[in-house]
């Protein structure tokens, strides 16, 4: 049987939208209050989902610890209360904004999980705004 499930973690981080590429007026026309010189925090909220096969011997698609343990110590020990473009490897050359969040997550997440998982990703930056890697369509 083929089943997902899911996890939901947090973590908070403060970022700036900016592209080094052009002017300071073109980032602010872009990237309006997101381009604010000194920052802005969020509180990222994300689902991650683990789709496979069920072991018929335990019933489990993943063991929950390990998605929880796998979260805790690749995503949130790296993200959570930094400033992603000064203080993460990550975000240092590549604009933070939730759609590149987003995919980085899935990456980290998809290198750190047994192959036999497909690994989905949705990031909250507001409770309104969302993201998802892989795309739905
Ligand atoms: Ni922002």
């Amino acid at each position: 049987m083929r089943i997902t499930v899911f996890r939901k973690a947090h973590f908070n981080a403060a970022h700036r939208l900016h592209n080094p590429n052009w002017s300071d007026k073109k980032n602010k026309e872009v990237f309006g209050l997101c381009n604010n010189t000194h920052y802005h925090g969020h509180n990222y909220e994300m689902e991650v989902s683990v789709t496979g096969e069920v072991d018929p011997e335990t019933g489990y698609l993943i063991d929950l610890k390990i998605l929880k343990d796998v979260i805790k110590e690749q995503i949130e020990n790296r993200f959570d209360h930094k400033n992603l473009n000064i203080e993460t490897e990550e975000f240092k050359s590549l604009n933070p904004t939730a759609e590149n969040i987003c995919y980085v997550i899935w990456q980290i997440l998809s290198k750190h999980l047994d192959t036999r998982y497909d690994i989905g990703v949705r990031l909250y930056e507001t409770p309104r705004n969302y993201v998802e890697y892989p795309p739905i369509r």
